[in-house]
């Protein structure tokens, strides 16, 4: 794999690929085996120019535990600020030695820019790009979808006659685009349910049903529910009803997960808005996997910096027993 830079046109077998080594590594690391030499000499840096708590957190943890140096870059404080570009910027990061670049960006885009424009030879890893994807948040919520439904070796597994519902801002949402294309790839049924007003042009080109009704798509009895952020910080005031309809209407609460089966699981990308979307009766439930996923984050980015630097799936044996 040269490039991760979208669900979209993820094979399914190279998802099944990564969700597959991602059990390798957490595998590895539940026999304490915290550092894996496989990427000894490579060089990751996060190029982060939005802000991020997991996923750079999530990237950096990942690359160190397969021995990769890091170099974390935050777009605020950096000569950015003085208006220098993403090529400039870029160029210079390749030229202190980086062979993989996780970028998060505002414009939608923009890793892609970075990996075909020829301005860098570095792998591109897309971390979140305006509201157009965030493929490894769409993996990690696919592995623990999996692990959860599937149990502890969940290896060659796909989704298939897994329900999901994912709930809310849909049209400001790289999470729901690349959890829409990725589990409808790997199998799942995939419901949205919105407001009207939140719902992008272009969803009727979607692999996914959309509905208005909460308690209609809850009453389904889905596998999972995925709650999303509602990104006041993009929100036109005329998209959005009053908090307290929005709650009403699409959020999470006590209520409601009283009447999901009990091995529904409850999910949330991160950050949350406790008290909007998603109630701390839901995020704190035992059936939430706000946590979890975050675990699994770490997994899922391993196997993608492996696949990415290191090229074809490690023997678990091996990676074990090189273990540094
Ligand atoms: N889920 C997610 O992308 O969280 P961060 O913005 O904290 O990275």
């Amino acid at each position: 794999m040269r490039h991760l830079l979208d669900t979209r046109t993820l094979a399914r077998e190279d998802a099944m690929r990564i969700l597959d080594i991602a059990e390798d590594m957490a595998d590895t690391q539940s026999r304490e085996v915290k550092k894996l030499p496989t990427l000894r000499g490579k060089t990751v840096v996060n190029l982060f120019f939005e802000d991020s708590t997991r996923t750079r957190i999530s990237f950096e943890a990942a690359a160190k535990r397969l021995s990769a140096d890091v170099i974390n870059f935050a777009a605020k404080g950096s000569s950015v600020s003085k208006g220098e570009s993403l090529k400039d910027t870029a160029q210079t990061l390749e030229a202190i030695g980086a062979d993989a670049v996780v970028v998060r960006h505002p414009a939608s885009g923009a890793p892609r820019t970075l990996a075909t424009s020829g301005w860098i030879s570095a792998g591109v890893v897309n971390a979140g790009d305006g509201t157009h994807e965030h493929p490894t948040q769409g993996l990690l919520d696919a592995y623990t979808i999996r692990k959860r439904r599937f149990g502890a070796d969940s290896r060659g597994r796909d989704l298939g006659g897994v329900r999901v519902v994912i709930v809310g801002d849909v049209l400001h949402s790289r999470v729901a685009r690349s959890n829409v294309w990725l589990l409808s790839t790997l199998g799942a049924e995939v419901t949205l349910v919105t407001p009207p007003t939140l719902i992008p042009q272009d969803v009727t080109g979607w692999p996914a049903r959309v509905l208005y009704d909460l308690d209609a798509a809850l009453a389904e009895e889905p596998h999972a529910v995925m709650m999303l952020r509602i990104q006041l910080e993009r929100m036109h005031a005329a998209f959005f009803p009053s908090e307290r309809e929005y709650t009403r209407r699409w959020g999470l609460d006590a209520a409601r997960l009283r009447r999901l089966p009990d091995d529904t699981i409850v999910m949330h990308p991160g950050p949350m808005n406790r008290g909007l979307e998603i109630s701390s009766d839901a995020a704190d439930s035992a059936r939430s996997t706000v946590l979890e996923q975050v675990t699994n984050g770490v997994s899922v980015r391993m196997a993608a910096l492996y696949l990415l630097l290191a090229g074809e799936r490690p023997e678990p044996d091996k990676a074990g027993a090189s273990a540094a």
